[in-house]
């Protein structure tokens, strides 16, 4: 009788929980992660003891849980410098930004930071904060030090904060860890491949105060830019203006207009592998930006002359010897035959279709998309948005890399 290996069959992985409230969600994440085949064994800090069970976490991994550096009976069974050896991969998740902090200036005032200080081990960091703290510059600054250090930061997703608000800072979601780090998912795939992403919306100037937008986040294309990074992709990301935080390891060049968001692509097109165009861009711009405020005119009426943006995807597609484009379509009725339209008339490899019907897709955190190409339409059901852009990656990899990966 043969036994079928585990995807993650042998792997040691210390998960270090610290005090956060996603913390409850580590007895699923612990046991997602014996499922698939790891030895785990769990350090929880004093807060996180606030969060959840040390009971529940050992009734799951079958070992007991660790909390401090002064347990004489744990140390004796396995003292902490044997613990920080064991380890092939020190997941911290999640990572608060206290915690975030103590790892990047090497402070070790606990087990957790010291079996960080002390481990030879990958580490993962699934970072979980209120999202004024995420964008805060000393935690964006800190990690992008333990990146430089070779640290492997899960960003954070958006939806429904603890604290009330809908923001960025949500832990990943115990599955999405488990595929980032099982080895069937977290291959490489995209290793030496050039990305290069447009994200959020373009804003047309019509005088000094007022402008001309759309509802795009840039949650879907900042979604694609960490899913290639984390894929292996050298990743160039050209954003309208968000209220996102650039993505560590991605090469993020901000624009406002159109014309700008064009200029950047064209600056950066030479050589990529692949192009996922998914901005927002306003279709036309004020033909005359006024250089002072426009007064109310007497007869209640304003007009404006706007021109046609030039179709950035449609440029990329139409240049020689380029590598494959991939444009999007968002559209509020007959998604697939407007979709087909956009493919035949840019000239695209394929178009990602999204439905903006009814308040989906903008700005939400997660989307439903269609791939739509000469092969025909594949779904990728609801989903959040960073699993979506690393399923249609994955998806993009194997039909245009062959690469052995998820369909
Ligand atoms: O940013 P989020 O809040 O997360 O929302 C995600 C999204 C809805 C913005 C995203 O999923 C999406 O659908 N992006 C494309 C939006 C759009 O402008 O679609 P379109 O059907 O109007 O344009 C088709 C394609 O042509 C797009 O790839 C667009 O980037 C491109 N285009 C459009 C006009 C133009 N002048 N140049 C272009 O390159």
């Amino acid at each position: 009788m043969t036994t079928q290996r585990l995807p993650m069959q042998g792997q040691r992985i210390l998960l270090g929980i610290s005090g956060g409230i996603a913390a409850y969600k580590t007895v699923d994440l612990a046991r997602k992660l014996v499922q698939e085949g790891a030895q785990v064994r769990c350090v929880l800090t004093e807060s996180a003891t606030h969060f959840v069970s040390a009971t529940a976490l050992q009734a799951v991994t079958g070992v007991a849980v660790r909390h401090s550096l002064w347990d004489e009976g744990a140390e004796a069974a396995m003292s902490h410098i044997e613990l920080a050896r064991w380890a092939d991969t020190l997941l911290i998740a999640p990572a608060t930004a206290n915690t975030l902090a103590k790892l990047a200036q090497g402070i070790a005032d606990d087990l957790l930071t010291t079996l960080a200080l002390a481990t030879r081990a990958n580490l993962v960091l699934a970072p979980a904060m209120n999202g004024d703290m995420w964008r805060h510059p000393a935690t964006q600054a800190n990690l992008a030090l333990l990146q430089q250090r070779g640290a492997r930061v899960l960003d954070p997703d958006s939806g429904c904060l603890a604290c009330g608000e809908v923001d960025v800072g949500r832990m990943q979601e115990p599955q999405v860890i488990v595929d980032r780090l099982s080895g069937s998912r977290s291959e490489q795939m995209l290793v030496g491949k050039r990305v290069l992403i447009t994200a959020g919306p373009t804003v047309e100037d019509i005088d000094p105060v007022r402008f001309i937008a759309n509802r795009s986040s840039g949650k879907m294309g900042y979604a694609f830019a960490q899913a290639a990074r984390d894929l292996g992709a050298d990743v160039v990301l050209v954003s309208g203006p968000t209220a996102l935080p650039d993505p560590v390891g991605v090469t993020t060049i901000r624009v406002r207009s159109a014309l700008q968001m064009f200029e950047a692509v064209q600056t950066h097109f030479v050589g990529i592998d692949f192009m996922i165009a998914a901005a927002a861009v306003a279709d036309y711009r004020v033909e005359q930006v006024a250089s002072s405020k426009l007064k109310k005119q007497g007869d209640g009426v304003l007009t404006l002359t706007l021109m046609q943006n030039p179709d950035i995807v449609a440029w990329a597609a139409a240049q020689p010897n380029r590598g494959k484009v991939i444009a999007f379509a968002a559209e509020t009725e007959n998604l697939i035959a407007h979709a087909q339209e956009k493919l035949q008339r840019k000239g695209v490899d394929a178009v990602l279709a999204n439905s903006v019907a009814d308040g989906a897709a903008f700005d939400q955190a997660q989307n439903q998309l269609f791939l739509i190409s000469a092969d025909g339409v594949h779904e990728f059901p609801l989903t959040h948005k960073s699993q979506l852009a690393q399923q249609v990656l994955a998806h993009l990899a194997s039909t245009y890399f062959n690469c052995g990966c998820l369909r």
